[in-house]
């Protein structure tokens, strides 16, 4: 029998592993009045920024500068809000109840007004539920007098852990391009605190092993309920519950560094069910001798263009590191995780480092990096090796995005771009230092949002879940994507800053659909997703829908107890 023939490329699409390919366009619109440094979704309409006090445009009602604000995607406005300390490279991440937690910051030398030094700096943010979604009441809350960490951090790294409490992991006390020494922040710490760990921390080897390039050290929750860290060129798994380092993986190939300064991008791919199994990518990042001095290192250093993938299971861990290269090396490089489990790489330079001005060839132009990445690239992770990486379908901008610039998928799908500032204070046109203070707001935008075209539409979701349980959602497909495959993805978006998206999550859930119904099945445990906020999309066609926010689990203040069902799970 002799098949039609668009049955046979059907056919050959899909065992192929089908895929859209989609082509975006970039919007100006706004400015932010400050440089997002830190870019923290918060609801449908709004968006978290956390900068210094360094000449901010941006100015509070009374007249003062402002280094915290909210960003509305809708008027493309910022509104500024008051911060006691100074957020400035603080890490951050949702507990299990919804308020979002920055961790840690810096100190500032003469600022006005003064803010408080905010290296041991707890601030809570929300949940932001205001009824006009515009951010009324929502503020941030610090008591640093009774509230802090135990030692000082800049720089660190805070991960939403299985009791939906936060892992603060390293960070740095001086301003040096390397962190190096005997250091007391080489180590970790929960918040809320841990019985019988209060005001104390648990040092780790693994940090000081990773010194000096160990900041923002990227991490992930696995599905084990065990931390997988990496930092410079080495990783681990770490076991929370006995403080024990369970295994190191095989050394980064091809000499390849990624954590602040060599700021490399790392993603947790998307977990499918019903195994769950963990894969990390790492791209971008520096092939540098970190035993030279920063002033022999220099501005043309070219980065790397490496991409590393492993998997963490048994099996994958035995298969070692799977190398692909992207179009173009990348340095300072944001990823940002889409609802159809494909990744964009934006922002960055070909060459040169993250940190304020120290290497060869900064004395002139005031950034340790040079040659702006000016157009993305997509990780098509569905794809096999060899195919997944690609520039078709991303434009070029004009718009250089360096040190401290940022981005992060939206609650509408799309990717809002902010910053930069490689320079230690606001430099503005005219100046001769290369790259100044950048505020204009961009987004990527899909062809589907560009051009209005159908998409998905959630009508209704429940505002809770809880974990193993089934809910049912009402959704719209237009008939145009009805045919393609259908996925609904459960996100965190993560703590976007310092090319690293902390808390960044995917889990493709089960679910059958009849017509507008749509039943789902939340994640089995708090080990597959940490109890907390989360945003559901559904995805057809390769075209996802807005976003709708949902809390998954109890909601509860942390440490919350295990919750759902255990299930096998091969995830070291
Ligand atoms: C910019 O955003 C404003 C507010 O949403 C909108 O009215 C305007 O059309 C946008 N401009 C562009 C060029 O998209
Ligand atoms: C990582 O880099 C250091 C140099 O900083 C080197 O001594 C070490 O052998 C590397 N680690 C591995 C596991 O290759
Ligand atoms: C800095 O770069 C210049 C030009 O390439 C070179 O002549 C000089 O030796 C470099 N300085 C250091 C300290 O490496
Ligand atoms: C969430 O939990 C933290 C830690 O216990 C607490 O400080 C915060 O107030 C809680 N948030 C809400 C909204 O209750």
């Amino acid at each position: 029998m002799v098949l039609p023939l668009s049955l046979l490329l059907l056919g050959a699409a899909a065992s192929a592993g089908a895929h859209k390919s989609i082509q975006w366009s970039l919007v100006q619109n706004g400015t932010t009045g400050i440089v997002a440094v830190e870019l923290i979704t918060i609801s449908p309409t709004l968006m978290l920024m956390y900068d210094r006090d360094d000449g901010n445009p941006l100015l509070l009602p009374d007249g003062s500068q402002a280094w915290t604000a909210l960003w509305n995607l809708d008027t493309n406005t910022a509104t500024p809000l008051s911060t006691l300390t100074d957020p400035f490279c603080a890490g951050g991440a949702f507990l299990s109840n919804g308020t979002l937690v920055s961790i840690a910051g810096n100190t500032l030398e003469n600022p006005t007004p003064v803010p408080g030094d905010g290296r041991r700096a707890i601030r809570m943010f929300g949940p932001c539920t205001s009824p006009t979604g515009e951010g009324e009441g929502c503020t941030v809350f610090e008591d640093p007098a009774n509230l802090q960490i135990a030692v000082t951090r800049w720089y660190p790294t805070a991960l939403r852990i299985a009791d939906g409490s936060i892992l603060i992991l390293g960070g740095s006390n001086n301003n040096a391009f390397y962190n190096s020494g005997s250091l007391a922040e080489d180590s970790f710490e929960f918040f809320p605190t841990r019985p019988g760990e209060e005001g104390t921390v648990r040092p780790s080897k693994f940090l000081l092993d990773a010194e000096p390039v160990n900041l923002f050290p990227r991490s992930f929750l696995l599905p084990s309920g065990h931390v997988f860290v990496i930092a410079n060129n080495i990783s681990m798994v770490y076991n929370i519950e006995t403080d024990t380092e369970l295994m190191r993986l095989p050394a980064l190939p091809n000499g390849v560094r990624i954590s602040n300064p060599f700021d490399g991008a790392a993603q947790l791919l998307p977990l499918f069910p019903p195994l769950y199994e963990p894969t990390v990518l790492v791209c971008g990042g520096s092939t540098a001798d970190d035993s030279i001095p920063a002033t022999s290192l220099t501005t043309q250093d070219l980065a790397t263009k490496q991409c590393s993938r492993i998997t963490l299971t048994p099996a994958g861990i035995a298969a070692g590191w799977e190398v692909e290269e992207m179009p173009e090396p990348r340095i300072m490089v944001e990823s940002v995780l889409l609802p159809s489990g494909d990744v964009i790489f934006i922002n960055g330079a070909h060459s040169g480092y993250a940190a304020y001005p120290r290497v060869n060839g900064s004395q002139n132009t005031g950034s340790n990096s040079d040659n702006p990445a000016m157009r993305g690239i997509v990780y098509r992770s569905s794809l096999p090796h060899g195919q997944r990486l690609t520039q078709d379908g991303l434009p070029t901008s004009n718009i250089p995005r360096m040190y401290h610039s940022s981005a992060a998928l939206t609650g509408k799908g799309n990717v809002m771009i902010s910053g930069s500032n490689p320079h230690p204070v606001v430099v503005q046109p005219p100046t001769t230092l290369s790259f100044p203070s950048e505020f204009r707001a961009e987004y990527l935008n899909p062809d589907f949002i560009t051009n209005n075209s159908p998409r998905p539409l959630i009508h209704y979701s429940p505002s809770q879940i809880g974990f193993n349980q089934k809910a049912t959602l009402t959704v719209t497909i237009p008939r145009s994507l009805s045919a393609g495959d259908f996925q609904v993805s459960l996100m965190d978006m993560g703590y976007v800053t310092h090319a690293h998206h902390s808390n960044s999550r995917l889990v493709f859930l089960e679910h059958t659909l009849h017509g507008d119904v749509l039943e789902i099945t939340a994640p089995p445990n708090n080990y597959v997703y940490p109890p907390g906020p989360a945003w559901l999309f559904v995805v057809a066609d390769g075209v996802w829908s807005e976003g709708v926010q949902v809390m998954v689990g109890d909601g509860g203040d942390p440490p919350r107890p295990d919750q759902g069902v255990r299930v096998r799970i091969d995830s070291v």
